[in-house]
């Protein structure tokens, strides 16, 4: 369905001695906090005010008629996208996100375009939504409250929706950097052992939290519940498939706030449906906004519609995180967040 775009212009004073001011498009409707930003900076800012992606071929026409172009993670900035940035000088895509794997960086560096995303800002928010996830599918939270709704509480029962204790367990963390070292954190008061698996850190980067280093198949077959913290880039995608939730306890559960494909979800419902694992709650999907339809069918697993960092204050904290890296760039600085250097370093 081809749904009509509105777009609103705020203007900005940048071009105010007679030059132009430069052009900012938004892709779609982001927290106010940030279009403000670009708007004090004097940059005229269009937005996509329709809150729906924009078609491909949009999206190529932006990128060849504005100065700077601030993408979200429903964008697929591809080559087609860039090589029309590139054929008009455009200055940076700023991602709002800290994921990145929706812009073809790779093209992005042959262009010589920077691409920016927003990390730091929404690693606690994602941490404590990671825990939320952990508790609701351990405690069956979700379904203990459509039990109640559906009237079906009528007394106290002392095998009613029994879950799993959390505390004194052993929780897996795949991916220790930013995100699941906050997840580290929070572990703390539940007197969790905790394990980690990162291909790139060692063993010391644990010690603070007193985390151990162990091979992603230790890890799986120790954990209790495995919380998955990976970046989605071809090394990662199905991470988690067949063979390595068999290796998995069948009381454990896993949760993912990363990326859908990190996490193989065909052979993830396989694994539910036969007693693998215990249950699942996951926050992102292989291909958003749809889930495997067999997901849809169990009752051990909680999905989220990818909201780990939705928090009013981090959505705002991304938009002006973006917005920064966007006036940077546009200003001739360097862009605070850029996640291809190299291309910066080749400008100077
Ligand atoms: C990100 O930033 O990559 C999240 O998935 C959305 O907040």
């Amino acid at each position: 369905m081809v749904r009509a775009v509105s777009v609103h212009t705020y203007h900005g004073t940048a071009g105010k001695e007679g030059l132009m001011a430069p052009r900012v498009y938004v892709t779609r409707v982001i927290p106010r906090a940030g279009v403000d930003r670009l708007q004090q900076a004097g940059f005229d800012v269009d937005v996509n005010e329709g809150d729906v992606p924009l078609r491909q071929d949009d999206l190529v026409e932006k990128a060849r008629s504005y100065d700077a172009l601030v993408t979200l993670l429903t964008d697929r900035v591809d080559r087609r996208v860039l090589e029309a940035a590139a054929s008009a000088d455009l200055k940076i895509v700023a991602n709002v996100a800290v994921g990145y794997d929706n812009v073809d960086v790779a093209a992005a560096t042959d262009l010589g375009i920077p691409v920016t995303n927003t990390p730091g800002v929404l690693t606690e928010t994602t941490a404590d939504f990671a825990w939320a996830l952990l508790m609701s599918v351990a405690r069956r939270v979700p379904e203990a409250e459509q039990f109640f709704r559906a009237g079906k509480y009528h007394g106290w029962g002392i095998l009613m929706l029994l879950g799993e204790d959390v505390h004194g367990k052993t929780l897996g963390i795949a991916g220790f950097g930013r995100i699941g070292q906050a997840v580290a954190r929070r572990a703390a008061g539940f007197d969790v052992k905790i394990l980690y698996y990162d291909p790139v850190l060692g063993p010391d980067v644990g010690k603070p939290f007193g985390a151990q280093h162990v091979e992603l198949d230790t890890l799986l077959r120790e954990s209790d519940f495995v919380s998955v913290h990976v970046p989605l880039t071809p090394e990662t995608r199905h991470l988690i498939s067949t063979q390595q939730l068999q290796l998995m306890k069948p009381t454990a559960y896993l949760i993912n706030t990363s990326r859908g494909p990190v996490v193989d979800e065909g052979a993830l419902v396989e694994a539910l449906r036969a007693g693998i694992i215990k249950g699942a709650a996951l926050d992102v999907f292989e291909n958003e906004p749809l889930a495997h339809p067999g997901l849809l069918e169990l009752t051990n697993v909680v999905l989220t519609p990818h909201i780990a960092s939705a928090s009013r204050e981090t959505r705002d904290r991304m938009a002006t995180t973006a917005a920064d890296n966007a006036i940077a760039a546009l200003q001739g600085r360097r862009p605070p967040n850029l996640v291809n250097p190299e291309v910066w370093t080749e400008r100077k």
